[in-house]
Formats: C-alpha cells, structure tokens, sequence
C-alpha cells in the first residue's frame, strides 16, 4: 500500500461530505469523492483539486449492490487500497413523516440509504480497510438518533422533529455501529458515529445554524484517531452523545 492515506467520503459532492473531503484533503490524503451522480461528482473533484485535494471521483449509489462493488473494485485500482471510510450519504425521506400518517414506503427508502447503504458500503470496503495499518470508519449519525433525547429525558431536552423515517433511521445506525464494533474489537478497526450538529445543507433547507465546514469537523477527528482511540462511540464536537 502507498505511504499516502487514502479516504472515501460517500455522498461528497455537496453539503457535510463535501467539506469533510476539503478536511482530509488539507492532511494531504487522497480523498475518493463517492457520488452517485456524474456531473455533481465531477464538478465536486474539479473544485476539490483546484482547492489543492488529491481527489478522485468514485460513482457510487450507496442503495445499489453492483455500485457499490464497482466502486471498491476502483478505489483498489485507482489508490490501491483504502485507510478511511466515511459513510456520509443520507435522506431525510422529505417532511412531514408523522407516526401516525407515514407512508411506510418513505421509511423503507431512508432505511435503504441510511443503514442498509451503510452496511452494504462497509462490508465490500471492509477487505480492503482489512489491509490497512490504521483503518478508521466514521458513520455519520444525528443527535436526533439519541434515545435519550427523543425521549428527552433528565438532563437532555427533546431533540429534534416528531418523525418517524429520518431520526429513528439514526438509532438504527447507531445500533448497527455498536453491532460492528462489537465484532470488530480486537482488530485495528476503529469504527464510531459523528453528529454534525444542525448544519445548513440541503437536507434541511439550509435552516442548519452551522456551516458545512463545522459539521466536518467532528469526521476529521474520528477519521485521524490514534490506535488506542475510542470505538463504538458517539460523539459531537461537545464530547459524547448519550445513546
Ligand atoms: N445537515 C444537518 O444539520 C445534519 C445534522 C445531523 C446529521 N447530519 C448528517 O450528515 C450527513 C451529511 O448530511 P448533509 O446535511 O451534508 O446532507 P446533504 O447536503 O443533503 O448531502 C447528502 C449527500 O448524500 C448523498 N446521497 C444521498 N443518497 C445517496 C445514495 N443513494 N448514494 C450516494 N449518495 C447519496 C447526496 O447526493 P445527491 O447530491 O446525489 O443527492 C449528497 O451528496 C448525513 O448523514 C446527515 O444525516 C446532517
């Protein structure tokens, strides 16, 4: 493998993913830009290298099997191995998604994107995060995933829309990244959840209070922790979130 770490960051050609790309470039690793559309991944990769980032495109819809394992085929062709898995990409499903009048189809398309895209992009990345000295993967959650704060009980407040697609998508993850912690420990991966904070990105119609850049940040840290860093953790720039 090249001395040079090299990243994927899915769902970077906007938003959080763009700028956690940006944050990883800056260390001077090669950052595959995952994006499942053509022009918006290679306008991101243009923007990216004139920033100075050594990026690759990497076509990759996170819901779609053969995607996703041509893109682990690339990235072992392109970079020759992968360090770092950032698994960005996310839906909302749109609003309102109220309990009592869901569609169950809008909760199964934020489920597929959400946690089974997670998993699916984790798994065929996995042989080649195997190889590597130090391999990290962040999952991007929510504090909206919180139990506690949907719950908002003691000392956390109620966090978050009454929706029933989007937040409980995040518990789900939170839970499948405790699921692979567990089968992960005493190997040298490291794998736990971000939350951004409330960024304004189109996800939320930019109403977020935060820029693109201070959501990355929380990525950048669980991307670069030492060997003897946390997994299994859930974290925002504050420090732990409770589960
Ligand atoms: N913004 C916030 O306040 C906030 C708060 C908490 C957590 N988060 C989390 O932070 C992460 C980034 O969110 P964001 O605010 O940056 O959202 P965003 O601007 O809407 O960006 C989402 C990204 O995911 C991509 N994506 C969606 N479905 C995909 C698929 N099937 N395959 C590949 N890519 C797909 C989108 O690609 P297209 O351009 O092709 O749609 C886009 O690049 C998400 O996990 C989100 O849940 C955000």
């Amino acid at each position: 493998m090249s001395e040079q770490t090299i990243a994927l960051v899915t769902g970077a050609n906007k938003g959080i993913g763009y700028e956690i790309a940006v944050g990883l470039g800056a260390l001077g690793w090669k950052v595959g830009v995952g994006a499942r559309d053509d022009k918006r991944r290679e306008a991101a990769v243009e923007r990216l290298r004139a920033a100075g980032v050594d990026a690759f495109g990497v076509p990759l819809d996170v819901t779609d099997d053969a995607s996703v394992s041509a893109a682990a085929h690339l990235i072992e062709e392109q970079a020759g191995g992968l360090d770092v898995l950032v698994n960005n990409a996310a839906v909302t499903g749109g609003w309102p998604q109220q309990p009592t009048l869901v569609d169950p189809d809008i909760i199964r398309a934020v489920v597929e994107t959400n946690v089974i895209g997670v998993v699916r992009v984790t798994n065929a990345m996995l042989p080649l995060l195997r190889r590597s000295a130090s391999p990290r993967i962040v999952n991007m959650s929510s504090s909206v995933g919180s139990l506690t704060r949907q719950a908002g009980t003691g000392a956390e407040q109620t966090t978050g829309p009454v929706a029933v697609a989007y937040p409980p998508s995040k518990s789900f993850l939170n839970a499948v990244t405790l699921q692979y912690a567990r089968e992960l420990s005493g190997t040298n991966i490291l794998i736990n959840l971000g939350c951004p904070g409330y960024v304004a990105t189109d996800l939320n119609g930019f109403r977020g209070v935060r820029t693109p850049e201070q959501g990355a940040a929380i990525a950048i840290t669980l991307a670069t922790l030492p060997d003897d860093g946390p997994t299994g953790q859930f974290f925002e720039d504050a420090g732990p979130v409770p589960w």
